[in-house]
């Protein structure tokens, strides 16, 4: 019977909308899909060091859920998520110096998520959101979906350039400014305090959130630790924190922070989009920190990040030829590269591969353009000798391509 019906059925006639047609996949996935080939060392994905991942101490809290929550842990739940863990991360915040309680808590599935409901709760087509020049593409990719137009300011060694800023909110009346604070995907580099202040108070003046897209902070592995935006900047400050990067990504956690009154609409919307996140891995996330695996967890990753891009930078220090530059990061997981102006890392990087080694070319970073002489380098996910290797080929490939 099916395979008649079959012979029938047409679906590339369904009328799906076109604006999903046209969407385009993530071009670092497809990247990813060339660099996982055996024997390229990657410094594409943005992924963790999985040898880091705490599977025995993860194996035991998941153990002590189901016999400590039972059937409440597979029950369906609510959609801002269950109490003791947005206890949990409103205390964290205020010790952060932002005085928040579960009210001002939603939690997502991954930031990414977050960054989802918000441009779902905001963007109408032709609307437009304000960012850092370079930024990160996942962002972009969910506000493509609605339509959003760009207004983009340029980034120095201090982060966005905030003077900027206000001219241009006057001209294009963004609905939103989308920043990634600390240690940025895809620069590393971290927003200085002074112009922390300053966005808070435009922000506030404007009436415009900011959203502080905020999934590095936790691991700053040198350098004096910065405010958060959200502690700067109070209701003016929508801040989307995960677990993905200081525990383990598959499980899908993260958290919003914002006021109460915003928080009510992300959570109608979050209803929408999948009733709730899982309330099983919520509840193994919620033992794991409660029972203190945290903190000495993100230790560990920060000794181990450090040592990374030290290996790194040495490598690039040693290796590269002059007329490029590149990031210092003091946390986070990325580095950046800026080519001298007449050389593409988009060109590059079939050459890269056929090397065996992969990175992400900048381009798709910027929302309008440009970039064409810039990459992104990841430093958590490869082992030390890669690294070195990696990088010394890279050196070679830049030298032959001067
Ligand atoms: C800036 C930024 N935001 C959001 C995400 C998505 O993270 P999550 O796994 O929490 O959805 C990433 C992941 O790399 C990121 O770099």
């Amino acid at each position: 019977m099916s395979i008649e019906i079959n012979s029938r059925v047409h679906p590339e006639k369904w009328r799906i909308a076109p604006h999903v047609l046209d969407l385009e996949t993530s071009i670092i996935r497809e990247i990813l899909k060339i660099s996982s080939q055996p024997g390229v060392i990657s410094f594409a994905g943005g992924l963790p060091a999985p040898e880091l991942f705490p599977l025995e101490d993860i194996k035991k809290v998941t153990l002590e859920a189901i016999d400590q929550y039972g059937a409440d842990s597979i029950q369906y739940s609510l959609s801002s998520g269950i109490v003791p863990i947005r206890e949990l991360f409103a205390k964290r915040a205020t010790e952060e110096g932002s005085i928040s309680t579960t009210a001002n808590i939603l939690i997502t599935s991954g930031s990414q998520q977050g960054i989802e409901l918000i441009a779902r709760a905001f963007i109408d087509p032709g609307d437009y959101i304000l960012t850092e020049n370079p930024t990160y593409v996942g962002a972009l990719q969910a506000f493509d979906y609605y339509r959003a137009r760009y207004i983009t300011v340029d980034m120095d060694d201090d982060g966005m350039i905030v003077d900027q800023v206000a001219e241009k909110i006057e001209k294009y009346q963004p609905k939103l400014i989308y920043t990634v604070s600390n240690f940025q995907n895809p620069t590393g580099v971290t927003m200085s305090e002074e112009r922390r202040r300053q966005l808070v108070d435009l922000a506030a003046g404007y009436d415009i959130p900011v959203i502080d897209d905020n999934p590095y902070g936790d691991i700053r592995f040198s350098g004096e630790p910065m405010p958060t935006l959200k502690s700067l900047g109070g209701d003016a400050v929508i801040e989307l924190r995960t677990i993905s990067k200081i525990i383990a990504p598959g499980f899908r956690i993260g958290w919003m922070n914002g006021p109460t009154r915003a928080i009510t609409q992300f959570e109608k919307v979050k209803q929408c989009a999948d009733l709730h996140t899982s309330n099983f891995t919520q509840y193994v996330i919620y033992e794991y920190i409660r029972q203190g695996f945290l903190e000495p967890h993100i230790e560990k990753i920060k000794a181990d990040s450090l040592a990374k891009r030290a290996a790194m930078i040495r490598t690039m220090d040693e290796t590269f030829p002059p007329g490029i530059k590149w990031t210092r990061p003091d946390g986070g997981l990325f580095l950046w590269v800026e080519l001298p102006a007449h050389m593409s890392g988009k060109e590059l990087l079939p050459k890269a591969v056929e090397m065996k080694v992969a990175y992400v070319y900048g381009e798709p970073f910027f929302p309008n353009g440009g970039g064409e002489n810039t990459l992104r380098l990841n430093f958590s996910n490869a082992t030390h000798e890669e690294i070195v290797e990696g990088i010394t080929r890279l050196a070679k490939l830049f030298k032959e391509n001067l």
